[in-house]
């Protein structure tokens, strides 16, 4: 029997230390996950992000604590060694409470932590979570599920006073406890300083090359998505004569760093 150690937080904080970059893709069923963990990625996102490129809609607002569920049981099944974070979708952390139930859900199911849209705010929420054994990831700067609030999916973080949040907020979360943290379309210099602000590993999308870890939706790295790609997004699956030796592709480029490129970021 070959032992495959799999990837946990304490893989993911190494790393940061090591200055070794991670890969995370969104996966949402069975037969993706195996592919995902064949080719070394080594985090697993069952996002939201469901409700846009699965079931149809023009924002993840319609997303379920039931879609959530049943999506992380379908990776869940098939992911053997990857770290499996699962999103908590809109309006189910609106309390502490409602955080409580709704994450023991998805870590009933499968996951290994959970995925908040917010920032310091959450505070609270994240320091009972992990009371309750419950690791979480902050999700700052774009916050899809929010897009109302910002008036369309917009650059976050771009001036002084907002990066400046951005970086007060990342630090609030961690001495609450956040394992992980988030950022999503923020400008690239924004995120290296949020990251070299915290010591626990930060994922980003649209926030250039200093995160820690990188992770696109599966559906536009593997150049599927319908419309105008966003400036982060590069097709893996170009050169490459199957979806594995894709997510090869990326894992390689994200701890080569030669992707995300600058071109890939915003200032
Ligand atoms: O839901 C999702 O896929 C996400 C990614 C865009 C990070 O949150």
């Amino acid at each position: 029997m070959r032992y495959i150690m799999a990837v946990s937080l304490t893989t993911l904080r190494d790393c940061k230390k090591r200055g070794e970059k991670f890969a995370m893709i969104t996966c949402y069923d069975t037969i993706f996950a195996q592919t995902m963990n064949a080719a070394g990625v080594e985090c697993l996102l069952v996002g939201d992000s469901l409700g846009m490129v699965l079931q149809g809609h023009s924002s993840t607002l319609p997303v379920t604590m039931q879609d959530m569920i049943y999506h992380t049981q379908c990776v869940a099944r098939g992911n053997s060694n990857a770290f499996l974070l699962a999103d908590m979708p809109f309006m189910s952390y609106a309390t502490v409470n409602d955080a409580l139930n709704n994450a023991a859900a998805l870590m009933r199911v499968g996951a290994h932590a959970v995925k908040l849209e917010g920032g310091a705010w959450l505070a609270e929420t994240v320091q009972q979570l992990v009371r309750g054994g419950i690791p979480s990831c902050v999700h700052m700067g774009l916050t899809p599920q929010s897009v109302h609030v910002f008036g369309g999916y917009k650059v976050q973080g771009k001036t002084a006073d907002a990066a400046a949040q951005l970086i007060a907020d990342a630090k609030t979360l961690e001495q609450a406890g956040a394992a992980l943290l988030l950022l999503e379309c923020v400008p690239s210099t924004v995120a290296a300083q949020v990251s070299a602000s915290v010591s626990i590993p930060v994922i980003g999308i649209g926030a250039g090359k200093d995160c820690d870890g990188q992770v696109l939706v599966v559906h536009d790295m593997l150049g599927l998505s319908q419309g105008k790609a966003a400036r982060f997004v590069k097709n893996f699956l170009t050169g490459q004569d199957s979806i594995q030796a894709a997510f090869s592709a990326y894992v390689a480029a994200v701890k080569n760093q030669s992707y995300p490129a600058p071109e890939h970021g915003f200032n």
